[in-house]
């Protein structure tokens, strides 16, 4: 006679399994602690270095970590730890093209969308993530 206790030791082992199974197909084993949190595909982050030197380094700093910090609020935050890993490249994107109001932040923040191209854009966010994290 099988026992129901056996029947779901065995029930929640198949779950484990198939959702183990599921997840390691599904991530690169370098990103899994970053989850589902969305990344584009494409952008050139050699490209987005030079195009970030030129219009935002002035504002955001070198490294990511700000440079105008007298009157600008968190301006820091393109390389902060636990922080800019888990914002989904939608919302760099929102944040880059239609500016800070955009995303609820600071108009300091200018809107680049008459300036940068879709392909900028997306190549100064590959950039931003190829930065090291502070
Ligand atoms: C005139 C100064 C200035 C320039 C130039 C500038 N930024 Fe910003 N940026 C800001 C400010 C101010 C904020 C808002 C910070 C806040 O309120 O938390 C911001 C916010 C952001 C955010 C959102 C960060 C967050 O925590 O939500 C992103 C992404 C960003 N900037 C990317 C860029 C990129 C890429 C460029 C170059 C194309 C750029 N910025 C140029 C001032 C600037």
């Amino acid at each position: 006679m099988i026992r129901s206790t056996d029947f779901v030791g065995w029930f929640v082992g198949l779950i484990l399994g198939l959702s183990a199974s599921v997840s390691v197909a599904e991530k690169p084993a370098d990103s899994s602690i970053y989850g589902d949190v969305e990344r584009f595909a494409e952008g050139d982050a050699l490209q987005g270095a030079k195009l970030y030197k030129r219009y935002c380094r002035g504002c955001h700093g070198e490294d990511g970590r700000g440079g105008a910090h007298t009157f600008m609020p968190h301006i820091e935050n393109l390389t902060k730890k636990g922080y800019i890993e888990f914002l989904p490249d939608s919302y760099l994107y929102t944040a880059i093209a239609d500016g800070g109001e955009a995303i609820g932040k600071s108009s300091y923040m200018p809107a680049w969308k008459s300036k940068l191209s879709d392909r900028e854009v997306k190549d100064i966010i590959a950039h931003i993530r190829a930065m090291p994290t502070f």
